[in-house]
């Protein structure tokens, strides 16, 4: 029992490019490695910045790519998103069938229950918030499910990541989302995007974690004190939340070597890669 995390797929237009980086290839190299995973998941999750520049041209071949995916998938929005074009392009399934402002819905037919919520916001700058409203819907709808375990996904992180430029905006209302994380101790994960690199905060009884984006990422380090440190090449990936019987849930971080295939990061390469992995 497993769940497939890919994000920050960040396709564009066909005959276009994302920095250079044909994004919509590297997207289809991660789903052949999903798919060619040993125990397949039981989903996976997309957890925003799904289209680059959110337009329907970019959702339609997003939906086209995603077909190769043998498992069902499901989606929320990202701050290059366009919430809107996203649930005109993709099958309603895909995002709950949300209708709400914001694009929020729980999954309840798998053995790891999913809570996808949108807590994006793109005025007066791009940024994160969970709103009483939203805090509300994702109180009731934990309380809903007590016994299920699960896992929550948003895009921002909800914690500090010690990206500096990331941090100054933060996520507004990160508190308040781990205290209603913490009344409810069926939640292992609450999982996001966003950074395309992998950062981790250990809360009561979840780890909130992101992922690596499915494209190869050229990062700034500006850690802590802003200090421009280098360049940090980020190989591409995804990340797999897996449940074993005793009800732990374990996150392997996929990651695609120089000759394309996608192997979990062992415990040697996290040692050595002080800002990467967990
Ligand atoms: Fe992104």
């Amino acid at each position: 029992m497993s769940v497939a995390q890919l994000t920050d797929t960040h396709i564009v237009r066909e005959g276009t490019t994302y920095f250079g980086i044909d994004t919509a290839q590297y997207l289809a190299d991660a789903i052949d490695a999903v798919n060619a995973l040993a125990l397949p998941p039981d989903y996976a999750v997309i957890t925003g910045d799904i289209a680059n520049f959110g337009s329907a041209a970019e959702y339609a071949r997003f939906r086209e790519i995603m077909t190769a995916l043998q498992v069902p998938y499901f989606v929320i929005p990202g701050n290059h998103d366009d919430r809107d074009r996203m649930r005109a392009a993709l099958p309603p399934h895909t995002y709950g069938g949300s209708t709400d402002a914001r694009v929020r819905y729980a999954v309840d037919e798998f053995a790891i229950r999913l809570v996808g919520l949108d807590e994006n916001f793109l005025r007066p700058w791009p940024g994160a918030l969970l709103d009483r409203d939203s805090a509300a819907w994702l109180e009731r709808t934990l309380a809903a499910r007590r016994d299920s375990p699960t896992i929550v996904a948003v895009h921002q992180p909800p914690f500090r990541t010690g990206l500096h430029y990331l941090d100054v905006g933060g996520f507004l209302g990160r508190r308040r989302l781990r205290r209603i994380v913490d009344r409810h101790p069926q939640v292992s994960r609450v999982i996001s995007g966003h950074i395309h690199c992998v950062r981790s905060a250990q809360w009561k009884g979840a780890t909130a974690i992101s992922a690596p984006s499915t494209a190869p990422q050229v990062l700034p380090l500006l850690f802590m004190e802003g200090k421009v440190l280098g360049i940090r090449h980020e190989p591409p990936g995804f990340s797999l939340h897996a449940l074993a019987p005793d009800a732990t849930v374990t996150t392997a971080v996929y990651r695609r070597d120089d000759s394309g295939s996608y192997n979990p990061v062992d415990a040697r390469n996290m040692r050595r890669s002080a800002h990467g992995t967990v």
